[in-house]
């Protein structure tokens, strides 16, 4: 196997911010009478604002017009740039700076692909945005994951082939974004989030790049 790329997941994988996207989501959803908890937010991880939206709705039997909608998903983003303003590099996931510097020390090109419209500010506020050589976000409007369109851009745009590009994903619907991009997976975080990986890891804390290659050379 030769890599040239490792494309980083942000939300959950690089910075802890599922707690925050669930306080913004809390802080809008009770007035329309919608519940979210836990489990549901889970549900949410790599899904792009709008279809966060929908599967909230659709869990809770409902639905509303267009205008809501974008009422709705406009003050919930407001409430999440508020958080983001207390965010700093303690919001880095254990592990994602070594990896992430080993990969650059062995001539790997590291990008990051995100639904998120807000990815460029969390990577500014915790510190990291210089390390990446391209970022490829929600705001590039196109098809959200499990498309794989997000991904093939980062690929298109490093001119690299998929099969050469590692995905670290912590979602069931970004891991499905990976291989329907012919990419390879790491998924990091609980089994039934990211049990169908390539490889899979509890966190990246102390895994070095060494223990991700040999994990896929065992599982290609
Ligand atoms: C990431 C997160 C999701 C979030 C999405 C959109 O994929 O995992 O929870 O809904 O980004 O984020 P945004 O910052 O655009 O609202
Ligand atoms: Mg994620």
């Amino acid at each position: 196997m030769r890599l040239t790329a490792l494309i980083f997941d942000l939300d959950g994988v690089i910075a802890d911010t599922s707690d925050l996207h669930f306080q913004s989501w809390l802080q809008v959803t009770p007035e329309y009478g919608l519940l979210v908890d836990h489990a549901l937010n889970d549900r949410l991880r790599s899904r792009s604002r709008r279809a966060s939206l929908e599967i909230i709705l659709a869990e809770n039997g409902r639905e509303l017009s267009e205008s809501v909608c974008e009422d709705l998903m406009a003050r919930k983003n407001q409430v999440y740039l508020q958080l983001l303003q207390g965010m700093d590099a303690s919001a880095l996931l254990p592990g994602v700076v070594p990896l992430i510097e080993e990969a650059s020390a062995a001539g790997l090109r590291l990008a990051v692909g995100s639904a998120s419209r807000n990815a460029e500010a969390v990577l500014r506020r915790t510190g990291i945005r210089d390390r990446f050589d391209l970022v490829v976000d929600g705001n590039r409007d196109l098809p959200s994951k499990p498309a794989p369109d997000l991904f093939l851009e980062v690929a298109r745009q490093l001119a690299t082939l998929p099969d050469r590009c590692l995905v670290i994903e912590d979602a069931d619907v970004g891991i499905r974004a990976a291989q329907a991009a012919g990419m390879w997976s790491v998924g990091v975080g609980p089994v039934e989030q990211t049990g169908q990986a390539h490889v899979r890891f509890d966190s990246l804390e102390h895994v070095t790049l060494a223990d991700v290659l040999a994990a896929l050379a065992e599982a290609a």
